[in-house]
Protein backbone atom coordinates (compact mmCIF):
# COMPACT_ATOMS: atom_id res chain seq x y z
CA UNK A 1 0.00 0.00 0.00
CA UNK A 2 1.13 3.43 -0.94
CA UNK A 3 1.47 5.89 1.89
CA UNK A 4 1.11 9.66 1.47
CA UNK A 5 1.37 12.49 3.70
CA UNK A 6 -1.03 15.16 3.84
CA UNK A 7 0.01 18.31 4.98
CA UNK A 8 -3.09 20.86 6.54
CA UNK A 9 -5.15 17.62 7.43
CA UNK A 10 -7.57 19.58 9.49
CA UNK A 11 -7.89 21.89 6.98
CA UNK A 12 -10.44 22.60 4.63
CA UNK A 13 -8.99 20.85 1.67
CA UNK A 14 -6.78 18.32 3.74
CA UNK A 15 -9.91 17.74 5.75
CA UNK A 16 -11.78 16.54 2.09
CA UNK A 17 -8.48 14.96 1.00
CA UNK A 18 -7.85 12.45 4.26
CA UNK A 19 -11.20 11.16 3.44
CA UNK A 20 -11.20 10.39 -0.57
CA UNK A 21 -7.44 9.51 -0.45
CA UNK A 22 -8.51 6.56 2.54
CA UNK A 23 -11.36 5.22 0.48
CA UNK A 24 -8.91 5.21 -2.74
CA UNK A 25 -6.90 2.78 -1.01
CA UNK A 26 -3.61 5.10 0.12
CA UNK A 27 -2.48 5.04 3.70
CA UNK A 28 -2.67 8.45 4.82
CA UNK A 29 -0.38 10.44 7.31
CA UNK A 30 -2.44 13.32 8.12
CA UNK A 31 -0.54 15.78 9.64
CA UNK A 32 -1.36 18.52 12.48
CA UNK A 33 -0.05 20.69 14.55
CA UNK A 34 -2.31 19.56 17.64
CA UNK A 35 -2.55 15.56 18.08
CA UNK A 36 -4.90 16.00 20.69
CA UNK A 37 -8.31 15.76 18.90
CA UNK A 38 -7.77 14.46 15.66
CA UNK A 39 -11.12 14.18 13.70
CA UNK A 40 -13.13 11.69 12.36
CA UNK A 41 -12.73 10.34 8.78
CA UNK A 42 -14.44 8.64 6.00
CA UNK A 43 -13.70 4.52 6.38
CA UNK A 44 -12.66 2.89 3.38
CA UNK A 45 -10.33 0.08 2.20
CA UNK A 46 -7.20 2.87 3.12
CA UNK A 47 -5.57 3.38 6.86
CA UNK A 48 -4.68 6.53 8.30
CA UNK A 49 -2.63 7.40 11.10
CA UNK A 50 -2.35 10.92 12.48
CA UNK A 51 0.92 12.61 13.12
CA UNK A 52 2.37 15.95 14.94
CA UNK A 53 3.91 18.18 12.36
CA UNK A 54 5.00 21.88 12.33
CA UNK A 55 6.43 23.40 9.93
CA UNK A 56 7.20 26.45 11.52
CA UNK A 57 8.60 24.86 15.05
CA UNK A 58 10.55 22.28 11.89
CA UNK A 59 9.10 19.24 14.17
CA UNK A 60 7.31 16.06 13.02
CA UNK A 61 8.94 16.73 9.26
CA UNK A 62 11.35 14.13 8.87
CA UNK A 63 9.55 11.81 10.53
CA UNK A 64 6.08 12.28 8.61
CA UNK A 65 7.79 12.29 5.07
CA UNK A 66 9.83 9.34 6.24
CA UNK A 67 7.50 6.80 5.05
CA UNK A 68 5.56 8.89 2.38
CA UNK A 69 6.05 7.83 -1.07
CA UNK A 70 3.85 11.11 -1.81
CA UNK A 71 3.09 14.75 -0.02
CA UNK A 72 0.18 16.72 -0.85
CA UNK A 73 1.46 19.96 1.18
CA UNK A 74 -2.23 21.79 1.93
CA UNK A 75 -0.76 23.33 5.19
CA UNK A 76 -1.01 27.16 4.78
CA UNK A 77 -1.17 30.40 7.47
CA UNK A 78 -3.49 32.87 5.32
CA UNK A 79 -3.66 35.06 8.40
CA UNK A 80 -0.58 33.77 9.94
CA UNK A 81 2.93 34.26 9.49
CA UNK A 82 2.93 33.37 5.65
CA UNK A 83 6.70 33.76 5.50
CA UNK A 84 7.26 31.10 8.07
CA UNK A 85 4.42 28.57 7.31
CA UNK A 86 4.22 28.90 3.66
CA UNK A 87 7.11 30.13 2.22
CA UNK A 88 10.08 28.81 5.10
CA UNK A 89 7.65 25.67 6.24
CA UNK A 90 7.55 24.77 2.25
CA UNK A 91 11.10 24.40 2.03
CA UNK A 92 11.98 22.79 4.81
CA UNK A 93 9.37 20.45 3.62
CA UNK A 94 10.52 20.01 0.01
CA UNK A 95 14.60 19.04 2.02
CA UNK A 96 13.44 16.37 4.03
CA UNK A 97 11.65 15.06 0.78
CA UNK A 98 14.31 15.49 -1.46
CA UNK A 99 16.25 13.47 1.67
CA UNK A 100 13.49 10.39 2.16
CA UNK A 101 12.52 10.22 -1.80
CA UNK A 102 9.99 11.07 -2.10
CA UNK A 103 8.24 10.34 -5.37
CA UNK A 104 5.62 12.77 -5.83
CA UNK A 105 4.86 16.65 -4.03
CA UNK A 106 1.53 18.24 -4.92
CA UNK A 107 1.17 21.53 -4.16
CA UNK A 108 -2.35 23.20 -4.11
CA UNK A 109 -1.77 26.95 -5.39
CA UNK A 110 -4.23 29.40 -5.98
CA UNK A 111 -5.45 31.25 -9.24
CA UNK A 112 -4.08 34.87 -9.06
CA UNK A 113 -0.81 34.49 -7.41
CA UNK A 114 1.69 36.68 -9.05
CA UNK A 115 -0.63 38.82 -10.71
CA UNK A 116 -2.37 40.46 -7.60
CA UNK A 117 -0.24 41.71 -5.30
CA UNK A 118 -1.27 40.84 -2.27
CA UNK A 119 1.07 39.70 0.48
CA UNK A 120 -0.42 36.01 1.45
CA UNK A 121 -0.44 35.47 -2.67
CA UNK A 122 3.09 36.53 -3.06
CA UNK A 123 4.05 34.34 -0.36
CA UNK A 124 2.13 31.55 -2.43
CA UNK A 125 4.08 32.11 -5.54
CA UNK A 126 7.44 31.80 -3.73
CA UNK A 127 6.37 28.66 -2.14
CA UNK A 128 5.33 27.87 -5.92
CA UNK A 129 8.73 28.53 -7.13
CA UNK A 130 10.74 26.96 -4.22
CA UNK A 131 8.55 23.72 -5.50
CA UNK A 132 9.26 24.08 -8.88
CA UNK A 133 12.93 24.55 -8.10
CA UNK A 134 13.29 21.39 -6.14
CA UNK A 135 14.89 18.07 -7.26
CA UNK A 136 11.44 16.59 -5.51
CA UNK A 137 9.04 15.46 -8.79
CA UNK A 138 5.96 18.19 -8.08
CA UNK A 139 2.53 18.99 -9.21
CA UNK A 140 0.97 22.54 -8.64
CA UNK A 141 -2.29 23.08 -8.70
CA UNK A 142 -3.95 26.08 -8.92
CA UNK A 143 -7.55 26.53 -8.14
CA UNK A 144 -10.19 29.58 -7.73
CA UNK A 145 -11.55 30.41 -4.24
CA UNK A 146 -13.08 27.59 -2.47
CA UNK A 147 -17.10 28.58 -1.70
CA UNK A 148 -16.37 27.50 2.05
CA UNK A 149 -13.92 30.38 2.19
CA UNK A 150 -16.47 32.59 0.23
CA UNK A 151 -19.08 31.27 2.56
CA UNK A 152 -16.56 31.93 5.69
CA UNK A 153 -15.86 35.18 4.42
CA UNK A 154 -19.81 36.72 4.10
CA UNK A 155 -20.01 35.07 7.35
CA UNK A 156 -18.00 37.65 9.08
CA UNK A 157 -20.32 40.55 7.92
CA UNK A 158 -23.30 38.85 8.25
CA UNK A 159 -24.35 39.74 11.94
CA UNK A 160 -23.73 43.66 10.69
CA UNK A 161 -27.52 45.53 9.93
CA UNK A 162 -25.44 46.72 6.65
CA UNK A 163 -22.70 44.87 4.88
CA UNK A 164 -20.20 47.17 3.04
CA UNK A 165 -18.73 45.06 0.53
CA UNK A 166 -16.21 45.22 -2.11
CA UNK A 167 -19.24 43.80 -4.67
CA UNK A 168 -17.32 44.57 -7.80
CA UNK A 169 -14.65 42.22 -7.03
CA UNK A 170 -15.17 38.82 -9.11
CA UNK A 171 -14.95 35.18 -7.91
CA UNK A 172 -15.31 31.98 -9.52
CA UNK A 173 -15.80 30.02 -6.42
CA UNK A 174 -15.45 26.25 -6.65
CA UNK A 175 -16.31 23.16 -3.96
CA UNK A 176 -13.08 22.28 -2.84
CA UNK A 177 -14.47 18.54 -2.80
CA UNK A 178 -14.01 18.70 -6.28
CA UNK A 179 -10.33 19.98 -5.79
CA UNK A 180 -9.48 16.98 -3.73
CA UNK A 181 -10.93 14.47 -6.15
CA UNK A 182 -8.93 16.49 -8.64
CA UNK A 183 -5.62 15.96 -6.55
CA UNK A 184 -6.39 12.16 -5.91
CA UNK A 185 -6.50 11.71 -9.52
CA UNK A 186 -2.92 13.41 -10.17
CA UNK A 187 -1.26 11.50 -7.55
CA UNK A 188 -2.76 8.47 -9.29
CA UNK A 189 -1.34 9.68 -12.62
CA UNK A 190 2.21 11.12 -10.87
CA UNK A 191 3.62 14.35 -11.15
CA UNK A 192 3.27 16.66 -14.21
CA UNK A 193 4.60 20.16 -13.21
CA UNK A 194 1.92 22.74 -13.72
CA UNK A 195 -1.26 21.42 -13.96
CA UNK A 196 -4.19 22.71 -15.74
CA UNK A 197 -6.11 25.48 -13.32
CA UNK A 198 -9.19 24.58 -11.65
CA UNK A 199 -11.88 26.59 -11.64
CA UNK A 200 -15.89 26.56 -10.68
CA UNK A 201 -18.47 26.90 -12.95
CA UNK A 202 -18.97 30.40 -12.86
CA UNK A 203 -17.54 34.09 -12.29
CA UNK A 204 -19.64 36.33 -10.16
CA UNK A 205 -19.04 39.89 -8.91
CA UNK A 206 -18.77 39.59 -5.23
CA UNK A 207 -22.10 41.74 -4.90
CA UNK A 208 -24.06 38.91 -6.44
CA UNK A 209 -22.70 36.09 -4.52
CA UNK A 210 -23.37 37.92 -1.06
CA UNK A 211 -27.11 38.42 -2.33
CA UNK A 212 -27.91 34.79 -3.08
CA UNK A 213 -26.12 34.36 0.55
CA UNK A 214 -28.20 36.53 2.01
CA UNK A 215 -31.32 35.28 1.01
CA UNK A 216 -30.14 31.79 1.43
CA UNK A 217 -29.79 32.76 5.15
CA UNK A 218 -32.75 34.33 5.42
CA UNK A 219 -31.83 37.78 6.29
CA UNK A 220 -32.66 40.86 5.66
CA UNK A 221 -29.93 43.26 5.25
CA UNK A 222 -28.34 46.01 2.61
CA UNK A 223 -24.98 45.87 0.51
CA UNK A 224 -23.45 48.68 0.43
CA UNK A 225 -20.04 48.78 -2.53
CA UNK A 226 -17.23 49.33 -0.10
CA UNK A 227 -14.78 50.91 -2.92
CA UNK A 228 -11.29 49.80 -2.18
CA UNK A 229 -8.45 51.39 -3.94
CA UNK A 230 -5.18 49.64 -4.54
CA UNK A 231 -3.76 47.34 -6.42
CA UNK A 232 -5.36 44.12 -4.66
CA UNK A 233 -8.38 45.11 -5.14
CA UNK A 234 -8.12 46.13 -8.93
CA UNK A 235 -6.57 42.47 -9.73
CA UNK A 236 -9.84 40.80 -7.99
CA UNK A 237 -11.65 43.66 -10.02
CA UNK A 238 -9.92 42.66 -13.26
CA UNK A 239 -10.96 39.06 -12.85
CA UNK A 240 -7.38 37.84 -12.20
CA UNK A 241 -8.16 35.38 -9.75
CA UNK A 242 -10.29 33.99 -12.44
CA UNK A 243 -10.40 31.25 -14.88
CA UNK A 244 -13.62 30.90 -17.10
CA UNK A 245 -11.13 29.16 -19.59
CA UNK A 246 -10.98 26.40 -16.59
CA UNK A 247 -14.26 26.23 -15.57
CA UNK A 248 -14.63 22.39 -14.55
CA UNK A 249 -16.21 22.76 -11.14
CA UNK A 250 -20.00 21.41 -11.43
CA UNK A 251 -20.92 22.42 -7.90
CA UNK A 252 -22.57 26.02 -8.44
CA UNK A 253 -22.72 28.49 -5.29
CA UNK A 254 -26.19 28.21 -5.40
CA UNK A 255 -26.51 24.77 -4.90
CA UNK A 256 -23.43 24.90 -2.21
CA UNK A 257 -25.55 27.26 -0.38
CA UNK A 258 -28.30 25.20 -0.77
CA UNK A 259 -26.46 22.04 0.73
CA UNK A 260 -25.05 24.39 3.69
CA UNK A 261 -28.19 26.15 4.84
CA UNK A 262 -30.96 24.57 2.95
CA UNK A 263 -34.19 25.22 0.23
CA UNK A 264 -34.02 24.59 -3.06
CA UNK A 265 -30.56 26.35 -5.51
CA UNK A 266 -31.96 29.43 -7.40
CA UNK A 267 -29.76 30.81 -10.30
CA UNK A 268 -27.69 34.00 -9.01
CA UNK A 269 -28.00 35.03 -12.61
CA UNK A 270 -31.90 34.63 -12.37
CA UNK A 271 -32.07 36.68 -9.07
CA UNK A 272 -29.45 39.41 -9.84
CA UNK A 273 -29.75 39.78 -13.80
CA UNK A 274 -26.91 38.96 -15.62
CA UNK A 275 -23.57 36.93 -14.32
CA UNK A 276 -20.77 38.81 -14.81
CA UNK A 277 -18.86 36.00 -16.08
N1 LIG B 1 -9.25 28.58 0.82
C1 LIG B 1 -9.33 28.81 -0.49
O1 LIG B 1 -10.27 29.45 -0.98
C2 LIG B 1 -8.25 28.25 -1.40
C3 LIG B 1 -8.39 28.38 -2.79
C4 LIG B 1 -7.42 27.85 -3.64
C5 LIG B 1 -6.32 27.19 -3.09
N2 LIG B 1 -6.20 27.10 -1.74
C6 LIG B 1 -5.00 26.42 -1.21
O2 LIG B 1 -5.41 25.15 -0.70
C7 LIG B 1 -4.57 24.80 0.42
C8 LIG B 1 -5.44 24.48 1.62
O3 LIG B 1 -6.19 25.65 1.95
P1 LIG B 1 -7.36 25.58 3.04
O4 LIG B 1 -8.17 26.83 2.88
O5 LIG B 1 -8.01 24.26 2.96
O6 LIG B 1 -6.52 25.70 4.39
P2 LIG B 1 -7.07 25.86 5.88
O7 LIG B 1 -8.46 25.35 5.99
O8 LIG B 1 -6.78 27.28 6.31
O9 LIG B 1 -6.13 24.88 6.70
C9 LIG B 1 -4.79 25.21 6.90
C10 LIG B 1 -4.09 24.04 7.56
O10 LIG B 1 -2.71 24.39 7.75
C11 LIG B 1 -2.27 23.79 8.95
N3 LIG B 1 -1.17 24.60 9.48
C12 LIG B 1 -1.19 25.93 9.76
N4 LIG B 1 0.00 26.31 10.27
C13 LIG B 1 0.79 25.21 10.29
C14 LIG B 1 2.13 24.93 10.71
N5 LIG B 1 2.90 25.89 11.27
N6 LIG B 1 2.60 23.68 10.57
C15 LIG B 1 1.84 22.68 10.05
N7 LIG B 1 0.55 22.87 9.65
C16 LIG B 1 0.04 24.11 9.77
C17 LIG B 1 -3.47 23.73 9.89
O11 LIG B 1 -3.39 22.53 10.63
P3 LIG B 1 -3.39 22.41 12.26
O12 LIG B 1 -4.00 23.69 12.80
O13 LIG B 1 -4.20 21.18 12.53
O14 LIG B 1 -1.96 22.24 12.61
C18 LIG B 1 -4.65 23.63 8.90
O15 LIG B 1 -5.07 22.29 8.76
C19 LIG B 1 -3.62 25.98 0.62
O16 LIG B 1 -2.42 25.73 -0.07
C20 LIG B 1 -4.35 27.13 -0.02
O17 LIG B 1 -3.49 28.15 -0.48
C21 LIG B 1 -7.13 27.59 -0.87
Amino acid sequence: MESVLVTGATGTLGGALVDRLVEAGWRVLAATRRLDDPPPTAEGDGTIEWVKLDLVEGTGIEAGVADADAVVHAATAPQGDTMAVDVRGTERLLDAAEGAGVEHLLYPSIVGVGEIPFSYYERKREAERAVEASPVPSTTLRATQFHAFVDELLGTVAKLPVWPLPTELRAQPVDHREVADRIVDYLADGPRGRADPVGGPAVHRLGELASAYREARGLRRAVVRLPIPGGVAKGFRAGKATRPDHAVGTVTWESWLAERYGGPPESVTDRAGASSG
